[in-house]
C-alpha cells in the first residue's frame, strides 16, 4: 500500500481562506512575526484540530486574532486601563494581551485559564482575511510542537504543507520572532511573559517599568513557555565563537553569527545574520537560519549571544531554549 500526501495550496485568495475557515477547516497565515496555524476560535472541532495538527500538548493555550477593537470587546469582559493604552498605541502589531475572557469563549481554546491571549496583526492580508470573518481566529505558529517558527509559506509547506488544504501566502515575515505576551498581575501591574517582537523599551515608554516573568522551565502555569522550544534537530552551543571553533575543531561546525565571518569555517556552512550589525535584520534572518543549518551535513550549530538589548533580549531568549536539552 502507498499513500499519496496531497501538499497544501499556496496563494493569496482571501475569499478562499475565508471559505474555508468558515467551514471548520485550518489555513496558514502570514503574520509580520510568524506564519500562524488558524483555525475558527468559537469553533471546539477547528481548535482540536490545530492541537492534533501542530501535536500540541492541550495545557498550551492558543492566541485568538482578531482586527478591531469592537471585536476584541465582545470575547473580553473588560479592558484594563494600561491595556487599552497598549492596545491603542501597538495594535495592530506584535503585542498579544491576556484580557480575562467572556464565557462564550471556549475553555479549549485558553487550556481552561480565566484569561485569553488576544492580538491583532499588522499584516495587511491577514488583516483583510480577519475583517471578512465574523469569528476571531485561534492560531499559534505553524509548526509542529516545539520546533523552530515558520517566517515564510515555504517553511509552513515543508513541515505542516500534507495536513492542511491552504497556505495563505504573505511573503516573508517582517519581524521573524513572535510576539511579545503581557498580562497584568492581581496588583493590575503589567508582567511580560514572552520576550518578543514588541520591544520591552517601547513598551516601558508607554505603560511604565514592566516585570518580565520569562519562564525557562516545564511550569505548567506557564503553558508554552517552556524550557526546550523553537529548537531545531541538531545540538546548538551558544558562546563566544572564535573560542568554540577552537573547542569544537573536530566536529563538522555550522555557524551562526550576528556580523562576524571566521576562516576556519567553510563560508557555506556560515549564516551571518545582519553584516550591518542591525538587530531587527538579525532577527528576521534567525529562524530561516536555524532552519538551513538543521539542514546542512554538520553535527552541531554553534552560535553567539547578541546585544541584550531591543529585539536582540527575545533574540537570546529564542536562542538559549533552542540550545536546552
Ligand atoms: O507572534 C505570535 O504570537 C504567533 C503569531 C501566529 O500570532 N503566534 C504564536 O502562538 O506564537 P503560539 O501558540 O506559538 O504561542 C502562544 C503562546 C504560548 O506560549 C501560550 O502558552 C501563550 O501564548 N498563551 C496563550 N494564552 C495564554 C494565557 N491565557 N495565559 C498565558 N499564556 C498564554
Ligand atoms: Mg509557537
Amino acid at each position: 500500500m502507498w499513500s499519496i500526501s496531497v501538499m497544501a495550496v499556496f496563494g493569496t485568495d482571501i475569499e478562499r481562506a475565508a471559505q474555508l475557515l468558515s467551514e471548520g477547516e485550518l489555513v496558514a497565515i502570514p503574520t509580520e512575526t510568524v506564519y500562524g496555524l488558524a483555525g475558527n476560535a468559537l469553533n471546539e472541532d477547528a481548535i482540536l484540530e490545530i492541537f492534533k495538527v501542530k501535536k500540541r500538548p492541550k495545557f498550551d493555550p492558543l492566541i485568538a486574532h482578531t482586527d478591531s477593537l469592537d471585536k476584541v470587546k465582545s470575547y473580553v469582559t473588560h479592558i484594563p486601563e494600561q491595556a487599552m493604552k497598549l492596545a491603542d498605541v501597538f495594535w495592530p502589531g506584535p503585542l498579544t494581551i491576556l484580557l480575562e475572557k467572556q464565557k462564550h469563549l471556549p475553555d479549549l481554546l485558553t487550556s481552561g485559564l480565566p484569561t485569553v491571549a488576544i492580538r491583532m496583526p499588522h499584516h495587511r492580508l491577514t488583516q483583510e482575511l480577519l475583517k471578512m470573518l465574523d469569528f476571531p481566529l485561534a492560531a499559534p505558529s505553524a509548526n509542529p510542537f516545539g520546533y523552530v517558527s515558520p517566517t515564510t509559506a515555504q517553511h509552513v509547506q515543508d513541515q505542516l504543507g500534507d495536513k492542511i488544504p491552504y497556505i495563505l501566502d504573505g511573503g516573508p515575515c517582517s519581524i521573524g520572532i513572535e510576539s511579545t505576551i503581557i498580562g497584568f498581575n492581581e496588583e493590575s501591574k503589567p508582567v511580560i511573559y514572552r520576550l518578543g517582537g514588541k520591544k520591552v523599551e517601547d513598551i516601558e515608554r508607554v505603560v511604565g517599568k514592566v516585570k518580565l516573568k520569562i519562564i525557562h522551565s516545564s511550569d505548567p502555569m506557564a503553558p508554552g513557555m517552556l524550557k526546550t522550544h523553537y529548537a531545531p534537530s541538531k545540538r546548538i552551543v551558544i558562546g563566544k565563537l572564535d573560542m568554540l571553533i577552537k573547542r569544537f575543531q573536530n566536529r563538522k561546525l555550522g555557524v551562526i553569527s550576528f556580523h562576524d565571518t571566521f576562516d576556519e569555517i567553510p563560508p557555506e556552512n556560515q549564516l551571518v545574520l545582519s553584516p550591518s550589525k542591525d538587530l531587527d535584520e538579525a532577527a528576521r534572518h534567525l529562524f530561516g537560519a536555524l532552519r538551513t543549518m538543521d539542514q546542512k551535513n554538520i553535527d552541531l550549530i554553534l552560535t553567539e549571544r547578541f546585544p541584550d538589548q531591543g529585539i536582540g533580549q527575545a533574540i537570546n531568549d529564542r536562542l538559549k531554549r533552542a540550545a536546552s536539552r
